[in-house]
């Protein structure tokens, strides 16, 4: 035998027995974006390299060194999406969606950084995404902030969440911070750690965010972006605090919160657990109003974010947070003998359309009663229905208990169907 190939580092399988877990977050989300009014886009897993250069920033780490970048077939450099919001952008732009008009969308599905994998962390990964366009008040700000929070609620994560808050202000103020940032870090140069020496020249507030407890008095002394932001700029996150308050969101103000991409601007947001580890941001956004004109629109204020599932699913996992009725079995396990297949497959499907809360497995590939048993008993139904030869000429089904102590009894062909639906209750 040969030896098996293995998956990418960082590229993990989900299993069944995790996919119901996936499923029950992602129907949460479903849910939300039915009633926040979201419509989805959906959007290819390659753009042109350009795309994310031109959006994220030349000099971000995703750019820099965590995008798969390629040549295809025709010379043409593509990338697999390291983020969602600029092919989002793209997108929308693209089928005329952004023009004159206001848009709430959303997206989920892979992303892909070729960072070091670790807990939390991986290669090919999973983002929820909200993006909101042509609106530039903080209400929509507030809006799609209360989304997340709504969210933690209907996951039992309310109380295991920190919402982190800060403004960048306009590109301008942020400029002028930039200056006072560098004028202020150039002659403690010698201080600096490597990543913040190189940071310094190319991305100083990116600096801020350093997560070295040596550089943390340092970053306490440093000038605070607060104070560059110029009235208009104050107001609307002023405003958007207090809408939050009025709303009974609480939040901690962050002066160092950055983020790692370049399109923000005005507020910005992270959601941070202490329960995940290093990697403890669980979902993150903010305003980005510069970027749709960027990329060849018309000038458009937008807000948005995205959540990285797998940091969600174990959050929930490590707080024994998922619904106990969540292990997937069928309700019913059919147990057949080989002669009567053809009669019987036909007689499940119509059971399935008439009851269609109860979930069904017919056994396949043949097997004694006896090996059909075992497998009914390791799938976890409730039920084993019997159609033997004996009972197909009856005209009956022998109904065993499977979960509890009771003997087992026949039941008409014709009086299966109110038979299951008074017996099992769906799962
Ligand atoms: P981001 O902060 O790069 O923002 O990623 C958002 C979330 O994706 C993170 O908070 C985290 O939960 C998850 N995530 C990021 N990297 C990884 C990884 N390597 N493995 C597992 N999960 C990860 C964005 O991507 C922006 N596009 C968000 C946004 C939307 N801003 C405005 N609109």
């Amino acid at each position: 035998m040969s030896k098996p190939i293995q998956a990418i580092r960082g590229m993990n399988d989900i299993t069944p027995q995790e996919t119901v877990f996936w499923q029950y977050l992602e129907n949460a989300l479903y849910d939300l974006t039915r009633r926040y009014a979201y419509q989805e886009i959906r959007f290819p897993l390659l753009d042109k390299t350009e795309l994310f250069k031109r959006a994220v920033g030349e000099v971000t780490d995703i750019v820099e060194k965590e995008m798969y970048t390629f040549e295809d077939r025709n010379g043409d450099s593509l990338t697999l999406r390291p983020e969602g919001t600029a092919p989002c952008v793209r997108a929308a732009l693209e089928q005329g969606l952004l023009y004159n008009q206001t848009q709430r969308l959303w997206y989920m599905g892979p992303i892909f950084r070729h960072e070091r994998p670790q807990k939390g962390r991986y290669r090919q990964f999973y983002q929820f995404g909200l993006e909101a366009f042509g609106m530039s008040g903080p209400d929509i700000d507030a809006e799609i902030i209360l989304f997340t929070a709504e969210l933690w609620k209907t996951l039992g994560l309310e109380k295991h969440l920190v919402l982190q808050l800060n403004s960048l202000g306009t590109q301008e103020e942020r400029q002028a911070y930039r200056d006072a940032l560098v004028a202020y870090l150039t002659p403690l140069e010698n201080q600096l750690d490597e990543d913040s020496k190189r940071r310094l020249k190319k991305n100083p507030l990116r600096i801020l965010d350093s997560k070295n407890p040596d550089m943390k008095t340092l970053i306490e002394s440093a000038p605070k972006l607060a104070d560059f932001l110029g009235e208009q700029s104050r107001q609307h996150f002023e405003t958007l605090c207090k809408t939050l308050d009025a709303s009974g969101v609480t939040y901690v103000l962050n002066p160092n919160l950055v983020r790692g991409l370049d399109y923000y601007s005005h507020a910005v947001f992270e959601w941070v657990s202490d329960a995940l580890g290093a990697q403890a941001t669980v979902c993150a956004g903010g305003r980005y109003d510069v970027l749709v004109e960027l990329l060849g629109g018309k000038a458009s204020p937008a807000v948005g974010f995205a959540l990285g599932l797998e940091r969600v699913i174990m959050l929930l996992h490590e707080l024994d947070l998922f619904p106990e009725s969540l292990n997937y079995h069928p309700d019913v396990y059919v147990v057949v003998s080989a002669e009567g297949t053809e009669r019987v497959m036909s007689l499940v499907n119509d059971w399935r359309v008439a009851l269609p809360q109860l979930s069904m497995l017919l056994n396949c590939g043949g097997g004694s009663f006896k090996a059909q048993f075992k497998r009914a008993d390791k799938s976890g139904a409730k039920l084993a229905l019997v159609l033997g030869e004996e009972e197909l000429q009856q005209g009956e089904v022998t109904v065993k208990y499977l979960r509890v102590e009771k003997p087992q009894e026949k039941i008409a062909l014709t009086d299966l169907v109110k038979f299951l639906s008074d017996q099992v209750s769906p799962s």
